[in-house]
């Protein structure tokens, strides 16, 4: 730690598991952590560890909520923060529609028959045999993001005799990330046509002038784990103005406006998640006023929440290897996995809370840093942690909030295999991704 750095305090319960945080079915048993009335020793003994524990009533009813309370709306889960059959069976069942942004995850909601007409295809460099598949299989929507798709999509599309229904991925300008928005410097990316710059605006011409696309709306992404609305509010007044000059110049009326997802998540003690009522009520206020204001009927609205329907569900066990003191500075805590199984907090500095799952301790806080096996030293798990000081190998430790961006970023790193994912519910847990084997690890190795 550097001098000027001070040691977090340490919380005033180790053996708390604070609801904002953790899977909605997840309490202690005689001391042990428990969710969806499974006992994690029991998953760790029979599933073996790192393990991904995913509360499957946390996260349909997550669904839910987003679907109830955006009534009206078409609510898309992003599979990029979590995609396999199961859980695409589970929007199914609860109603959501899906995005994907690439083949792949086109591939796994098809293998299960997800119908094609509630998903939408995104990405900045979608291949010709991607394109093809969204035309032949005839997926919702795709989103194009360049000159060069908006060609290259008119092409396929007349030689396939299609006519798709496309958006258009508008840079705003504004990029928001918790607590602030930045409304004025973000067209350098590389997601997008930029607002201010007239590409949007040329990207409208363009798509006009080819009779194989059919251009239904705009679309929008301003950022991640963002807790307050009013980002959404100059990104919806952006595109309004943008509708605004469609139904100037061309004399057409854009029936829909998806405005991305990024509805942020706890994950920390601090942590404010949004409420889903609140979001879908400013939203719905923001564009209506925004339409209005400039004499427009309201688009159809869509969202695309990922984080924040599979986020709080998830967590992750690991079985503690080693614990070394590093005097007068922190104590180090190895587990059997690492940044191969979460690399948000090397991606991206991300804070987790942990705890100690096997068993309640009441000995004294100590501060830790959570680290994986990796040979790396950023291989960082969780940051700044107090776990109890009799902390010992074969204890089990998990993570909380890992449900998004952990599985879907997993690597084999090291060449350690991408672990199981299990859905707990009611006392019982079944696998839904099978971890891997060194099997998995040598196949396709010449
Ligand atoms: C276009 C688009 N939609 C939705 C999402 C989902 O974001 P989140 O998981 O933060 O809700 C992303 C994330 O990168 C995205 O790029």
């Amino acid at each position: 730690m550097l001098p000027h750095e001070r040691p977090p305090l340490p919380p005033a319960d180790l053996n708390r598991i604070n609801p904002a945080i953790w899977p909605r079915t997840s309490g202690r048993t005689d001391g042990t952590l428990t969710i969806g009335h499974v006992d994690v020793r029991d998953l760790a003994r029979e599933h073996g560890t790192p393990l991904f524990v995913l509360d499957e009533h946390d996260v349909r009813a997550r669904m839910r909520d987003y679907v109830t309370a955006f009534a009206g709306s078409d609510v898309h889960y992003a599979g990029k923060a979590f995609l396999c059959r199961e859980i695409v069976r589970w929007l199914h069942d609860e109603g959501l529609g899906l995005d994907v942004a690439s083949g792949g995850e086109l591939a796994v909601a098809l293998s299960v028959g997800f119908p094609p007409e509630r998903i939408t295809m995104h990405g900045n460099n979608k291949s010709v045999a991607e394109l093809t598949r969204a035309l032949e299989v005839g997926v919702g929507r795709i989103v194009v993001d360049s000159y060069e798709e908006i060609a290259r999509l008119g092409h396929l599309a007349e030689r396939h005799g299609k006519r798709p229904k496309v958006m258009i991925r508008v840079t705003t300008g504004v990029e928001a990330h918790t607590h602030e928005f930045i409304a004025t410097a973000h067209d350098d990316q590389k997601f997008g046509l930029s607002l201010s710059a007239g590409a949007a605006a040329e990207a409208v011409r363009r798509i006009l002038a080819l009779p194989s696309l059919e251009l239904v709306g705009l679309h929008s992404h301003i950022g991640s784990q963002i807790v307050d609305t009013a980002g959404f509010e100059v990104a919806a007044r952006r595109l309004a103005g943008l509708l605004v000059q469609i139904k100037d110049e061309h004399g057409v009326v854009l029936p829909e406006l998806d405005l991305g997802g990024g509805y942020g998540i706890a994950y920390v003690e601090d942590d404010e998640a949004p409420d889903v009522k609140e979001i879908a009520d400013g939203l719905r206020e923001i564009v209506t006023k925004v339409c209005e204001d400039a004499g427009l009927p309201v688009p159809r609205l869509t969202v695309e929440p990922g984080r924040a329907i599979v986020g709080p569900g998830g967590v992750t066990l690991y079985e503690v290897g080693t614990v070394k003191d590093v005097e007068g500075l922190r104590t180090y805590v190895s587990v059997d996995g690492g940044m191969s199984d979460n690399v948000r907090t090397a991606l991206y500095g991300a804070d987790y809370t942990v705890t100690l799952a096997s068993r309640a301790s009441t000995a004294e806080p100590m501060l830790s840093r959570v680290v994986g096996k990796h040979c790396e030293s950023g291989d960082i798990v969780v940051r700044d942690c107090f776990l109890p000081s009799d902390l010992a190998p074969g204890d089990l430790l998990a993570v909380a909030a890992t449900g998004a961006y952990c599985r879907s970023l997993a690597s084999n790193y090291n060449y350690l295999p991408k672990p199981a994912v299990v859905a707990v519910a009611d006392g019982a847990a079944r696998v839904i991704v099978r971890g891997e084997t060194e099997d998995d690890l040598l196949r396709g190795q010449l």
